[in-house]
């Protein structure tokens, strides 16, 4: 296992600045095996060095992931000043440096988020080329015809965009705004209302209800995120 700095692990594990951990360190609240540490460049491997803060164990987590149900109005962005943000709403416990959304949802779509800071698996979820699946719930304003569905599960080609097969699943078609399922394997900028923009059909709402085998755990209220177990984060690589 590669070594890490103390000042590193203390400000990646809590989420807080180097700055901070220092001072976590000039107070004298921070052991390491049992002895406490105040010198920021320590060395030490994150996997077996028990590193306590007050006496509390911090365990290493190398990177972490977490599923959130997002509420409409919120931004899906590490930062936005002005606006609230997926990362903004994340409860105090589960903040750590460097998070970020893997993928883009409007502010006004809601459902499955992922928040990660592990760069290597975003890449690998949103990259069109490992075709991980995107399943979403969509109303729309009228029914999509015959020949509008085989051209969007063809792969629709506008004058913009050549879009890759979309699988689309009628869900309610005699509702007054009909709603379907739709599942990408990509995920361009405003996607599915660009689609049925294109056939002059609105999109009136927009919930992702999964991510490759991962779908949103209906006890996950809008708003609240909670962090995936290991074996939910291989699901999402499954298709
Ligand atoms: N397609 C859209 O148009 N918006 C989203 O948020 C996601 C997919």
């Amino acid at each position: 296992m590669d070594m890490i700095r103390l000042d590193k692990f203390l400000s990646s594990q809590l989420g807080c600045s180097r700055t901070d951990a220092k001072k976590l360190l000039r107070e004298k609240r921070i052991t390491v095996n049992g002895v406490v540490a105040v010198k920021g460049d320590l060395l030490l491997d994150p996997d077996t060095s028990a590193v306590c803060k007050d006496g509390q164990r911090i365990q290493y987590e190398k990177f972490v992931y977490i599923i959130q149900n997002k509420p409409a109005g919120v931004v899906s962005a590490s930062s936005a000043p002005g606006d609230v943000t997926v990362i903004d709403i994340l409860p105090a416990s589960m903040k750590r440096k460097d998070l970020f959304p893997a993928g883009r949802l409007d502010r006004d779509t809601t459902g499955l988020m992922l928040i990660t800071d592990d760069g290597a698996f975003a890449h690998e979820i949103l990259s069109p080329a490992h075709h991980v699946e995107k399943t979403y719930l969509v109303t729309l304003e009228r029914k999509v015809t015959l020949s509008e569905a085989s051209r969007i599960e063809a792969g629709l080609v506008t004058d913009e965009e050549n879009y890759k097969p979309a699988v689309l699943r009628p869900v309610d078609t005699a509702a007054e705004k009909p709603r379907y399922e739709i599942v990408l394997t990509e995920g361009r900028y405003h996607q599915i209302k660009r689609m049925f923009a294109f056939f002059g059909n609105r999109v009136c709402a927009l919930h992702r209800t999964k991510i490759g085998g991962l779908a949103l755990p209906e006890s996950l209220a809008p708003g609240e995120s909670r962090k995936l177990t290991p074996g939910e984060v291989q699901q999402i690589k499954l298709l």
